[in-house]
């Protein structure tokens, strides 16, 4: 399974990156606000620092539009994915701007039916957002369920990319259904090396260990 940190915070993605932990970046307008800082700078940051895909969201709604800001943000690096909104405009830019050979992720994707459309018009990653179903009680994980039967079924390359991961769970969730890549916030890609035995029983070895009265080094 490929991580993607869902962050503009180059601190945070730098951190990550040392210890392998980033195969990519995910970004959308409310990241960019919460980060301050001016869009194409940042998102330039960001793929000086990481060699994988770095999604870079469209702001316009129309078609046209969408697909003149999607090559404006393609120009910023190589390793740019435009990132479009699952809308029929949306899909319409996927299909254009795949046709040049740049990388998409179509978002805001919450129903299977949208995934199938976003696989016909070549998007390269879909993002079905777990956490926003289970905030109205729905079942996010099912979704990713569906997108991977469906897109089983037929063959489709495009990758499942599980967004709005909210705890460790949904990871192991989406890795069990085998979601291709998922992107989470930093703090909770740290969380999943957290456990209370690994704690506990490194204090007992700490404890032994000072007893022998002897060092490595
Ligand atoms: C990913 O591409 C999305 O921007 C992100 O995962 C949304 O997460 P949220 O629902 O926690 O805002």
């Amino acid at each position: 399974m490929k991580f993607f940190v869902d962050t503009a915070d180059i601190e945070a993605i730098a951190e990550l990156n040392a210890y392998g932990m980033v195969d990519g970046v995910t970004t959308n307008p409310s990241i960019i606000l919460k980060s301050g800082r001016d869009i194409m700078e940042v998102t330039k940051e960001i793929c000086d620092l990481v060699d994988g895909p770095v999604s870079a969201e469209v702001v316009a709604l129309k078609a046209d539009d969408m697909i003149a800001e999607g090559r404006k943000l393609a120009e910023i690096a190589p390793n740019i994915t435009v990132k479009l909104p699952l809308t029929w405009d949306g899909l319409q830019a996927c299909k254009v701007l795949s046709g040049e050979g740049k990388m998409v992720n179509v978002t805001l994707c919450f129903s299977a039916n949208q995934a199938l459309l976003a696989a016909k018009a070549g998007a390269t990653f879909i993002s079905p957002f777990i956490g926003r179903l289970d905030d109205i009680n729905l079942d996010g994980m099912e979704l990713i369920e569906d997108i991977r039967t469906v897109y089983d079924n037929y063959g489709f390359e495009t990758q499942i990319l599980a967004a709005s991961i909210r705890s460790v769970n949904h990871v192991l969730d989406a890795a069990r259904i085998g979601a291709d890549v998922m992107t989470a916030p930093p703090e909770v890609i740290k969380k999943m090396a957290a456990h209370p035995l690994t704690d506990q029983g490194l204090a007992q070895f700490m404890k032994d260990w000072a007893k022998t009265g002897q060092k490595i080094l």
